[in-house]
């Protein structure tokens, strides 16, 4: 059988009520048979929580999901508190394994159709906007696990560089960059500007389907969309985001 990737987030609830090590011994090799193939702990911006959820875009619980992810509902008047452990997990069916452990989405669900799972421990919150959407629950569900391989080779390269992750266990394409890439309000360049970030150097290792994006948008002058995706991991831990 083929060794699958999977990405896994210890979300800021579940960080906050010092879950981790539970879920991280429900994970453990020793009862799953999955191994680490990266693991870091993440200040989430919000390119990068936008990018990750980006399929729920327009969704009437996505602003505040957006604010969870960063943790900015767990740590209102702590900025600096506001973390992710982000892990990549590897071994023989993971993705389904660790969806398994996890559990439906919805807590009140998973406490009564899948007891055991982690998101039994999670909450449904009573949210009243005050912006004109109407009343909704939102739920706080202690971690995030990819749904399919396709997802998760899409949220590995989104979370991890490639250097970040074992050698030996690197399953996506990777390639040297050849020049320098600055980023700076979604456009890159290749000399530097003031104000930008440098993403890569020559000779870093990046994953190959990044630098082919990051070729395709230099001298693009309209600002490009994709590059989000590919900066996000690079502006990670970089600042306290507001
Ligand atoms: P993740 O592992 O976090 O991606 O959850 P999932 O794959 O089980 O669910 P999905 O990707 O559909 O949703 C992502 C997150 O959005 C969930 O973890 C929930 O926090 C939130 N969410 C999803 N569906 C709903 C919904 O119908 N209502 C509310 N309030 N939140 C939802
Ligand atoms: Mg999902």
């Amino acid at each position: 059988m083929q060794l699958e990737q999977t990405l896994v987030l210890i979300k800021p609830d579940a960080l906050k009520n010092s879950s981790t090590g539970y879920i991280l011994s429900l994970f453990s090799e020793l009862h799953t048979g999955l191994r680490f193939a990266g693991l870091k702990v993440a200040h989430v911006h919000r390119m990068l929580a936008e990018e990750h959820y980006a399929e729920h875009k327009g969704k009437i619980f996505y602003p505040e999901l957006i604010d969870y992810i960063m943790g900015k509902l767990h740590h209102q008047d702590s900025p600096d508190r506001r973390r992710v452990i982000a892990i990549v997990y590897e071994g023989h069916d993971a993705v389904r394994k660790v969806r398994d452990l996890a559990g439906p989405t919805d807590p009140n669900t998973a406490r009564e159709e899948k007891p055991g799972t982690i998101r039994t421990l999670g909450a449904v919150i009573p949210v009243t906007p005050t912006d004109g959407r109407p009343p909704f629950h939102r739920m706080d569900n202690l971690i995030h696990a990819s749904a399919t391989l396709q997802e998760a080779e899409r949220e590995i390269k989104l979370w991890f560089k490639p250097n970040d992750m074992v050698p030996g266990m690197r399953h996506f394409p990777t390639a040297e960059a050849a020049e320098h890439y600055y980023f700076l309000n979604d456009r890159v360049y290749t000399c530097h500007k003031p104000n930008s970030t440098c993403l890569l150097t020559p000779g870093d290792i990046a994953w190959k389907s990044d630098i082919e994006i990051l070729e395709a948008c230099v001298g693009q002058e309209s600002p490009q969309v994709l590059l989000r995706c590919v900066a996000a991991k690079y502006l990670l831990n970089y600042r306290i985001a507001e």
